[in-house]
């Protein structure tokens, strides 16, 4: 892997990934040099008046925390008054194209990690309080300053009754002014307050550690699909009990001896985790050509000009199986080769020459409108 690696302050990825990720902080002055972010305020706020975008506008008045989810009205942002507040947006990178290639600069996490970028906007003096996340998260400065205190503190008792998480008793051990290109890396459950100096907006590159609980719950659901027992209860050697209302040992053997034959095996886990991680958010809906190509257009158009993923799929493999927005595909080798490759690159390039399995499942999914022809420019759908 490449050393000295800009974004991370001259750090090898392997440094960073031994000494900081998901250990401590790390603050990277210039990160991204010319950085000074992607959209505008206003190009944002349509984002949050958005049907299809999760977003929170948070308010602080008086000292009192409010907060409410978008979309919201496109005048929503003109009567703020003077209450300090913080407008985010959730899964910009499924919206705008430059936001997705940002995201590349990342892959050296694995996909199967990475959440979505969120971009925060607030006026002087708004934040949304002391706080800590359950995810490791890069805090990138896109224009504007941003004051932020961190605190490695255990005390992570949460001001009841208010709407969001704040930190009762937060107590800064550092702190820094942000500027536009800087960037500050914190792994799960640091506390951190970011105040808005200046008209701020903050891109933070989140990746998602699902809890062992829900993992575990959702691996039952998962099973559930997949036991089939054709037999039904029989006790045709029942005998009588003392007490009716007993649940006898007899019938508790039997049920038990039934439950323990579900099994499951390596691959029932891979099966459910790339489902389960590349399942596209429940607001997400995918936008099918109106038109679509025939399949020796679709050929054509990708030998031409490339094929990309749409910004909203999600594609992970494993073993020979490739998931696609929580399905999952089993290919022969080579095809799991090329489709690997454009998984990691988010796109193929022209005059690759793919295999016929591999040309049906891109053709499949282009219908479903999970991938795209470069040259249909419909990338940022
Ligand atoms: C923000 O952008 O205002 C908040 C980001 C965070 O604290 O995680
Ligand atoms: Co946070």
């Amino acid at each position: 892997m490449k050393t000295n690696f800009t974004m991370l302050g001259g750090l090898s990825i392997e440094e960073f990934l031994r000494n900081y990720w998901q250990k401590k902080p790390l603050l990277i002055r210039q990160a991204f040099p010319q950085f000074n972010g992607l959209l505008d305020r206003l190009q944002l706020f349509d984002l949050a008046c958005t049907e299809d975008v999760q977003s929170r506008l948070v308010t602080q008045r008086h000292g009192q925390w409010q907060m409410q989810d978008g979309p919201f009205k496109a005048t929503k942002f003109d009567s703020l008054g003077k209450s300090k507040w913080t407008v985010l947006v959730q899964g910009v990178n499924e919206h705008l194209p430059t936001a997705a290639a940002l995201l590349k600069n990342f892959s050296f996490i694995p996909h199967a990690r990475l959440d979505d970028l969120m971009v925060s906007y607030a006026p002087k003096g708004g934040g949304v309080g002391a706080h800590f996340d359950s995810y490791d998260v890069f805090l990138l400065q896109g224009s504007g300053h941003r004051r932020w205190q961190i605190s490695a503190q255990q005390d992570h008792t949460l001001v009841e009754g208010a709407p969001l998480r704040i930190l009762q008793r937060f107590q800064s051990e550092q702190e820094w002014v942000l500027a536009p290109g800087d960037m500050l890396y914190l792994p799960p459950h640091y506390a951190h307050n970011g105040i808005a100096e200046s008209d701020c907006m903050t891109y933070s590159i989140g990746f998602r550690s699902p809890s062992y609980q829900e993992l575990a719950e959702q691996f039952l659901v998962y099973l559930q699909d997949r036991v089939c027992f054709d037999e039904m209860y029989a006790d045709p050697d029942l005998r009588t009990q003392r007490h009716p209302s007993e649940i006898s040992t007899h019938m508790l053997r039997q049920v038990e001896q039934i439950i323990r034959q579900i099994q499951w095996t390596k691959h029932d886990i891979a099966n459910f985790l790339g489902g389960y991680l590349s399942e596209p958010k429940p607001h997400i809906f995918f936008d099918p050509p109106t038109k679509p190509l025939s399949c020796a257009r679709f050929e054509q158009a990708i030998q031409t000009g490339g094929v990309a993923m749409a910004l909203k799929t999600q594609i992970l493999c494993h073993n020979d199986v490739v998931f696609i927005n929580g399905m999952a595909h089993a290919v022969g080798k080579d095809a799991y080769r090329e489709l690997r490759s454009f998984a990691d690159a988010r796109k193929l390039d022209s005059n690759m020459s793919l295999t016929r399995e591999t040309l049906e499942l891109l053709y499949l999914w282009y219908i479903d409108g999970y991938v795209v022809p470069i040259a249909c420019k419909h990338i940022d759908k």
